[in-house]
């Protein structure tokens, strides 16, 4: 799931180093530079048929946290509660699914993904 719809979609650095480059693009120093790392991961040279969502799919490595030293601080939190959370949700309430004839409603947001309305049923 960070794979598939990573809540943070991108992030951005400073390039403060000379000569930098990125497929071929070259970066001028002290330039911003945008990283999709919702793109990346999606990128069809790394994940066959990337948009398909497949929970057994292996080697998933997501750029969801970023990457390097400013990693979040808080991915193993996330990802422990999200390991906590959803066999509890699924436990308590085994036939949830998505509500027929309802669409979800995402928010209106460019940086954090996430959903305004998720219609659900759970008998
Ligand atoms: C699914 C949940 C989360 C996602 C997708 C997420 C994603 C991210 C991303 C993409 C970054 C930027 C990394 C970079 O620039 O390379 C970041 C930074 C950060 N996150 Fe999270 N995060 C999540 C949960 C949390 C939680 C639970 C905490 C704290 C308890 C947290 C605290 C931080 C902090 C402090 C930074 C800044 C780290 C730095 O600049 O050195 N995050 N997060």
């Amino acid at each position: 799931m960070l794979r598939y719809d990573a809540p943070v979609q991108a992030i951005t650095r400073v390039a403060r180093a000379a000569n930098l480059a990125a497929a071929s693009q070259h970066i001028p120093q002290g330039s911003q530079v945008i990283l999709l790392i919702g793109a990346a991961n999606r990128d069809p040279d790394r994940y066959p048929d990337p948009d398909r969502l497949d929970p057994t799919r292996s080697d998933i490595r997501p750029l969801s946290f970023g990457a390097g030293p400013h990693i979040c601080i808080g991915n193993t939190l996330a990802r422990l509660e999200a390991a906590v959370a959803f066999p509890r949700l699924l436990t308590r309430f085994p036939a949830l699914s998505a509500a027929p004839g309802e669409q979800p409603t995402r928010r209106n947001r460019l940086m954090l993904r996430g959903y305004e309305t998720l219609p659900v049923i759970v008998t």
